[in-house]
C-alpha cells in the first residue's frame, strides 16, 4: 500500500522484551496454516484449465515480477496435494486453508461450460483432507480472476464480474457442499483494487488512482454480498457451514498524543480496512473516507465524489453478509498526520493524508518488508471489537518473510511466539472473542511480485528441483510443538 513511508528516528518503540504470554490457549482454540492457488498449484494450463489475469501479467510482463519468474508450476501441488496434506496432519493441524482457482473450475470465467477435470482435482484433495481429519477452509477468490473477465468487461471495474462471480460461487457452494464447511468469498480485496485498479502495481495492471479503485471495491463488496445472499438462501439450511470475506491491514500506531496523530490512525485504518469493512459490520463506506473523497474530489474539479454512492438499497443488502470477521494481519506503522497535500492528480494516498514511518530499530525478517510489531496485532484486534462490535474473529493469514530461504529461521519462530502472545492477551485481557489462528504459511510460494524470491514457508521449496522437494525448517517443528502443547513457553498455567 503505497501511503507515505519515512524511516525516521524520531523516537523508538521497544518490542523485542514484550513478555511471552503464559497462558494455555483455549480448548477449543482452532489452529491452520493458509496458501492459495495461484501461489502453490502450479498446472497453470493443465487439464482444461484457463488464464488467469496473474498467469498473464507473468507471461507478458516479465519485468513486473521480481526473479522474472511465472507461476506455471510453483509448488506443483497440483500433483503434490497429497504431500503437502501429509505435511498438515503432521503438523497436527485442526484446518487447512486454500483457494479454488476460478478458471480451474470455469475456464472462461463464464458459467457455461464446467471443467470436470479441475472438478476432479479439488474433490480428491478434500477426500485427502477428510481422510486425515484435517478441515478445508476455502476461499473462492484470491486475486486469481479469469482473464476473459478482464479482457470482455475491464475486470473489477465492471459490474457484470459481480453477477459472474455470484454464479462460480453458487457451483461451488453445489459442488463441494458436501466437502467444506468454512466458506470465504474474497481475500484482502484491498490489494485486488488498490494495486490491480489503482496502482497498477499488480495484475490486471490497470492505472487509475483514486478512481478506478474505488469502483472496484463497490463491486467487489456487491460481489462479496451477493454470493453470501446465495449460499444463505439456497445452501445455508443444508451445509451448516459459514461464510465470510477476508479483509486486512497493516496496523497504524500513532505516532504521538496529539488528537492529529489519533485522528490520522483511526483515517488511515479506515481507508485500508474500513472501506470494506464498514460496509459489512456497520453499513455504508466509512465517513471519514466519504468526507475525505469528497472534498479532495471537489477541490480536483470533479461534479461528483470519485467515491461512488452506495445506495440504500445497496447498504442493506451489503451490511451483515458475514457469519465471522476474517482477518488478515503481517506488520505495523506508526504514523502522523500532514498538512493537507496540494491538489493534483486523483490519488488514494492523498485522499488519506497521513505520513507512516517505521523506527529503524524495529527487528524484522532478512530483507522483509514485514517488521516485527506483536502489539500490533493487539491494538488491531481491539479497535476491530470496538469499531465492529464483538464479533468472533477468525485470523486467516499471519507471518514472516525473509529473503534468504534459511533453514535456521529463528526470527520466523520469535515472530509467531510474539504474534501468538498478542493473541492470547487480546482474548485473555481484552475479553476478544479470536477463535482461530492460520499461519502463512507452511510451505513456500510463488510470491506474486516477489516472485521466488520471498520466503514465508514453515518447509523450504527447492524451486529449482523438478520434485520440487518440500524440507522442513526450525519452525516447522516450533509450530507443531505449539499446537501440541497450546502453548507458547516450557510450562504454561490454566
Ligand atoms: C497476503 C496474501 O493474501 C497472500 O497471497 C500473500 O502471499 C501474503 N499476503 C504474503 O505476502
Amino acid at each position: 500500500m503505497k501511503v507515505t513511508v519515512l524511516i525516521v528516528c524520531l523516537f523508538s518503540t521497544s518490542l523485542a522484551d514484550d513478555p511471552i504470554n503464559t497462558r494455555y490457549f483455549p480448548k477449543d482454540f482452532k489452529f491452520g496454516v493458509a496458501n492459495a492457488a495461484t501461489q502453490i498449484e502450479g498446472g497453470w494450463n493443465e487439464d482444461g484449465k484457463g488464464e488467469t489475469i496473474w498467469d498473464y501479467w507473468a507471461h507478458n510482463y516479465p519485468e513486473k515480477i521480481a526473479d522474472r519468474s511465472t507461476p506455471d508450476i510453483a509448488c506443483d501441488s497440483y500433483h503434490k496435494y497429497k504431500e503437502d496434506v501429509a505435511l498438515v496432519k503432521a503438523m497436527g493441524l485442526d484446518y487447512y486453508r486454500l483457494s479454488i482457482a476460478w478458471s480451474r473450475i470455469l475456464p472462461t470465467g463464464h458459467p457455461d461450460k464446467i471443467n470436470q477435470a479441475g472438478v476432479r482435482y479439488y474433490k480428491n484433495l478434500f477426500a485427502e483432507l477428510k481422510e486425515a481429519e484435517v478441515e478445508p477452509m476455502v476461499t473462492l477468490y484470491h486475486w486469481d480472476l479469469p482473464q476473459p473477465l478482464q479482457d470482455e468487461y475491464g475486470g473489477w471495474l465492471n459490474e457484470t464480474v459481480v453477477n459472474l462471480f455470484a454464479e462460480y460461487a453458487k457451483i461451488c457452494f453445489e459442488l463441494f457442499q458436501d466437502d467444506v464447511k468454512m466458506w470465504i468469498t474474497i481475500n484482502e480485496p484491498k490489494q485486488v483494487c488498490h494495486d490491480g485498479y489503482g496502482t497498477g502495481g499488480a495484475a490486471p495492471g490497470v492505472v487509475s488512482n483514486g478512481v478506478g479503485e474505488y469502483v472496484c471495491a463497490k463491486n467487489i463488496l456487491l460481489a462479496h454480498a451477493k454470493a453470501y445472499h446465495v449460499y444463505d438462501d439456497e445452501f445455508r439450511a443444508k451445509n451448516q457451514g459459514r461464510i465470510a470475506m477476508v479483509i486486512d491491514t497493516t496496523w497504524y500506531e500513532p505516532g504521538s498524543d496529539s488528537e492529529e496523530d489519533q485522528e490520522a490512525s483511526e483515517r488511515i485504518v479506515q481507508f485500508m480496512l474500513g472501506l470494506y469493512g464498514n460496509p459489512i459490520f456497520n453499513g455504508n463506506w466509512p465517513q471519514v473516507v466519504i468526507n475525505r473523497v469528497a472534498l479532495r474530489s471537489e477541490q480536483e474539479g470533479f461534479a461528483t465524489s470519485r467515491l461512488p454512492v452506495l445506495t440504500d438499497e445497496e447498504i442493506a443488502y451489503i451490511k451483515g453478509t458475514y457469519d465471522y470477521l476474517a482477518l488478515n494481519h503481517y506488520s505495523t506503522y506508526m504514523v502522523n498526520a500532514t498538512a493537507e497535500p496540494a491538489i493534483g492528480d486523483p490519488n488514494f494516498g492523498t485522499d488519506t493524508n497521513v505520513v507512516a514511518w517505521r523506527p529503524p530499530d524495529w527487528p524484522s525478517g532478512s530483507g522483509s518488508w514485514i517488521a516485527i510489531v506483536p502489539w500490533g496485532l493487539r491494538h488491531l484486534l481491539v479497535w476491530l471489537k470496538k469499531t465492529y462490535g464483538n464479533q468472533e474473529i477468525v485470523i486467516t493469514e499471519n507471518g514472516l518473510s525473509d529473503n534468504t530461504g534459511t533453514l535456521e529461521d529463528d526470527d520466523r519462530i520469535s515472530y509467531y511466539q510474539g504474534y501468538l502472545s498478542a493473541c492470547l492477551d487480546a482474548i485473555y485481557e481484552d475479553g476478544v472473542n479470536l477463535t482461530t489462528y492460520t499461519a502463512w504459511s507452511i510451505i513456500d510460494d510463488w510470491e506474486w511480485g516477489a516472485g521466488y524470491t520471498s520466503f514465508l514457508g514453515m518447509y523450504r521449496v527447492n524451486f529449482t528441483d523438478p520434485e520440487r522437494t518440500r524440507t522442513p525448517r526450525k519452525s516447522a517443528a516450533w509450530f507443531t510443538n505449539m499446537v501440541k502443547t497450546r502453548c507458547l513457553v516450557d510450562t504454561c498455567t490454566e
